[in-house]
């Protein structure tokens, strides 16, 4: 297993729509696998493909935390078939806008249809936490940060200071490398 580089906000690689897979075939499933690995180190809760560069539609999660026996979820082409009329307001971050937290109002509950990673369809019932995480990585697959989400004044003040990051953490680089 390997960890994985984790792409942080803002760029463009985290604005596209990303594709269906195929079949889960054993590079995907190692893909799946590091993802994981990768999502633990962070550590998160959840990590979508684009978050790592991979524009294809998958998805891990682990809603159990750091603290707690672990409860690894691995999807394929993740597709909510149902979710209540029920909403709920959750607080959110993302592993590619460190440091951000905002709430954000979805579905309660959901029912998701995916390919396991050894290539077999399953449905999955979620409420919670882990309905938080799934809806929040599905949204990565299109595109979409939770920022995407909030007001737009709140929206730009985080990009505005995760750009900043960006900026000074690569004069930082350009300065040891000079
Ligand atoms: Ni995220």
């Amino acid at each position: 297993m390997a960890l994985l580089e984790i792409i942080v906000a803002p760029d463009p690689r985290l604005k596209r729509k990303s594709e269906p897979v195929a079949t889960v075939d054993a590079a995907t499933a190692k893909l799946m696998a590091d993802m994981l690995e990768t999502m633990y180190d962070a550590p998160g809760v959840g990590l979508a493909a684009p978050q790592v560069g991979v524009t294809k539609r998958i998805i891990v999660a682990d809603p159990a935390g750091e603290k707690a026996t672990p409860q690894p979820i691995k999807m394929a082409n993740p597709e909510i078939v149902w979710f209540s009329e029920e909403k709920k307001l959750h607080e959110e971050g993302c592993l590619s806008l460190p440091q951000e937290y905002d709430n954000v109002e979805r579905p309660d509950k959901i029912r998701v249809k995916y390919i396991d990673e050894n290539n077999q369809p399953q449905e999955l019932e979620a409420d919670g936490l882990l309905s938080v995480i799934i809806q929040h990585e599905m949204d990565h697959l299109e595109g979409v940060l939770f920022v995407d989400h909030i007001s737009s004044l709140k929206r730009n003040m985080i990009m505005r200071r995760l750009t900043k990051q960006k900026k000074m953490g690569k004069r930082h680089v350009a300065m040891e490398t000079a």
